[in-house]
């Protein structure tokens, strides 16, 4: 009898920690779905891109008035993944390299600042048909996760730090 009992009490038990557990579980999803669809909501509005001035082939003026730093912008290029290292050899990259695009080595001495700097924020505009892709852009694109919707692949700073870099790597002489 007390056998039959007890065995009744802990099936009871168990039943109250199952429905705890559920009821636990089905807070959290739904809390977390709403957090999600709040990001998304957010980051369509709150990021609209810095204007900036495009004369000719560039945009000489750094975006925001951001100051690169070479040695950041070295880095962004040789560590972001399946980015300017799909299709552009860069000097003292040792990984496997691409090659739909450039050389990189002595862009500086070819191009100006403000040339690289256009055609990093947004090749499609010298080159309708570009596979580079544009790396301040939000509109217009196609197939965007919604939680990356109105976020530029890089920011003004990462940018400006990708210019300096590339401005840095002149021509050898040879
Ligand atoms: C999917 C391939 C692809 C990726 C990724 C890519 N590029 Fe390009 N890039 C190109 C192609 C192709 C060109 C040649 C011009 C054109 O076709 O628009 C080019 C041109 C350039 C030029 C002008 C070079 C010159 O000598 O005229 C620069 C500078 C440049 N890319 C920098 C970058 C940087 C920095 C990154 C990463 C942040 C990057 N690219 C990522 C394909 C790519």
């Amino acid at each position: 009898m007390i056998n039959i009992l007890r065995s009744f009490l802990e099936f009871l038990s168990a039943g109250f920690y199952a429905l705890v557990f559920s009821c636990v579980y089905l807070m959290t999803t739904v809390s977390c779905a709403q957090s999600v669809t709040k990001v998304s909501e957010k980051s369509e509005v709150s990021t609209p891109l810095i204007s900036f001035e495009v004369v000719g082939d560039s945009v000489p003026n750094p975006l925001g008035g951001r100051v690169g730093v070479a040695q950041r912008g070295e880095k962004i290029i040789q560590t972001r993944d399946g980015q300017c290292t799909l299709c552009h050899a860069i000097p003292g990259f040792k990984g496997q390299v691409g090659n739909l695009g450039p050389l990189l080595e002595g862009v500086g001495t070819r191009l100006t600042s403000g040339q690289i700097r256009l055609r990093i924020i947004n090749s499609s505009l010298l080159n309708t048909q570009t596979i580079m892709p544009s790396y301040y852009k939000v509109q217009g694109l196609e197939n965007v996760d919604p939680k990356w919707r109105g976020i530029p692949l890089m920011n003004e700073q990462q940018i400006e730090d990708v210019v300096t870099y590339l401005v840095s790597l002149k021509e050898t002489q040879k």
